[in-house]
């Protein structure tokens, strides 16, 4: 895909799983790109790529992997469970891929999720009770804690001697009955393995900008995730929205050319938190179906909904999206009728005491989303029944799915550039 080189930001733009990892693996194939990085987030995310037949799911490599001559950068912003990483590396060398350890570089400063971190979680979900956020129990909220709190393993310590790792580990909570040694000698394997891997990765990818090359910024989880923009506190604990592509991988904000939002043609969201357009009747479980929606990560299913307009014009002002793709166009094909939100109505207190129902629209302040009492307002399209899957031009769409489209873009105010209609890895086209 040639038109998409520079920098680029790849961002979800709803509750994540937006199919972020097959867009930047299709992405990453133009000749221009030699650097795909990931910059916040961790094993929580699940990104889902084919190559031919061959699905691969990714958790912490970012999903220029296939690609044996570019550049994986796994960045400062993230946080790494060593044991994980580990594991990933090996069954992608097992599928014949990063056989070279110079396609994966890895932050000598990025913070290290410990099994104490998934401990963590796992308690303060169970002391949440009904209220818990629903997290992927990978320790991530912990962590990125830790991180806030500055006293976190940082993948540079992994190549310390034992004493010095023993001190570090003095600032953590579980500290007075974590098994110290065992800690300190699992943490110095992981050390002598990913050794290789671990350097400073700004100057590297600081170096490709300004040799004007190709990156394609890789995107975890979505915009209403975001810990300061998202549906807090049902939400992860780092910046998913495109400027942490900059802390998160140490680069300034002038070097970020385009932000690509990922959009699915539906809403989905797992976890906790609240989701206006949900869908609890057939149509739902119609989407979960022919969408396969399960978690990539933890194998739950995904709550189901109608595409939502007001979530999605906040998403690209949070993002400053300059390119949207709309994915698994496919799923749709089937539905009699299919309706998009756009606007909600939200009952208000008046000063005098009494309640008056509120509109609130794509453009306004976006203050009552994360109110629960939001209730959709819709605008209702007449759906299509082709396969969609061998479509490889806008044109060539039914005239409902392109209307469908032309709404989005039109409400959005943003050029859908990309459209995908089924998992493989030639199943897109570009506009
Ligand atoms: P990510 O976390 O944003 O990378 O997305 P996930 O990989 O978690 O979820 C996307 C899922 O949808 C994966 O199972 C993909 O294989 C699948 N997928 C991606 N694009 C399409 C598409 O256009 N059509 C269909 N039917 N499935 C798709
Ligand atoms: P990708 O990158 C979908 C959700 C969890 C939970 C909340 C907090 O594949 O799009 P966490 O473990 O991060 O503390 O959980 O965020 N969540 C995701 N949902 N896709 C993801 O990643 C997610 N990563 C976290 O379900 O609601
Ligand atoms: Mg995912």
């Amino acid at each position: 895909m040639s038109n998409e080189s520079g920098t680029v930001v790849v961002a979800g733009m709803q509750y994540g799983d937006e199919a972020k990892g097959r867009l930047v693996h299709a992405l990453a194939d133009d000749p221009n790109v030699s650097m795909i990085v990931r910059f916040q987030g961790g094993a929580n995310a699940g990104h889902t790529i084919f190559m031919g037949e061959k699905k691969i799911v990714l958790h912490l490599v970012p999903s220029g992997i296939p690609y044996p001559d570019k550049i994986c950068v796994i960045g400062n912003g993230m946080v790494i469970d060593p044991e994980r990483l580990i594991n990933e590396i090996k069954d992608l060398q097992k599928n014949d891929l990063l056989i070279d350890k110079k396609q994966l570089r890895i932050s000598n400063l990025a913070h290290i999720t410990l099994p104490s971190h998934r401990e963590r979680d796992g308690k303060n979900e169970k002391a949440l009770g009904q209220k818990k956020i629903g997290t992927t129990g990978r320790g991530i909220g912990p962590t990125y804690e830790d991180k806030i709190g500055r006293r976190g393993l940082r993948m540079q310590d992994l190549l310390c001697d034992a004493k010095e790792l023993h001190s570090k580990l003095e600032g953590l909570p579980e500290y007075s009955w974590l098994n110290r040694k065992q800690t300190v000698s699992d943490l110095m394997e992981y050390g002598r393995i990913l050794k290789p891997f671990i350097c400073d990765t700004g100057h590297l990818i600081n170096l490709a900008i300004r040799q004007n090359k190709g990156i394609v910024f890789e995107g975890a989880q979505g915009a209403l995730l975001d810990i300061d923009h998202g549906t807090y506190p049902f939400v992860t604990s780092s910046n998913t929205t495109a400027g942490a592509a900059c802390t998160g991988s140490g680069i300034g904000p002038t070097a970020i050319k385009k932000v690509l939002g990922v959009c699915k043609a539906y809403t989905t969201r797992v976890g906790s938190g609240p989701f206006p357009t949900e869908l609890f009747d057939d149509t739902g479980l119609f989407l979960r179906e022919k969408g396969l929606e399960k978690g990539a990560t933890t194998g739950r299913d995904r709550r189901c909904g109608w595409l939502d307009l007001v979530a999605l014009k906040y998403a690209v002002r949070v993002n400053g999206v300059t390119k949207l793709a709309i994915t698994k166009l496919d799923v749709l094909s089937g539905l009699k009728k299919i309706q998009v939100c756009k606007s909600y109505k939200t009952l208000k207190q008046t000063n005098d005491g009494k309640h008056k129902f509120l509109q609130i629209r794509p453009d306004d302040p976006f203050t009552e989303f994360d109110t629960k009492k939001v209730t959709p307002h819709y605008q209702e399209f007449e759906g299509w029944t082709e396969n969609l899957r061998h479509i490889r031009k806008f044109e060539d769409l039914p005239k409902a799915a392109r209307e469908y489209l032309d709404y989005i873009e039109k409400h959005l105010e943003v050029p859908i550039t990309l459209v995908s209609v089924g998992p493989e890895q030639n199943e897109y086209f570009t506009r």
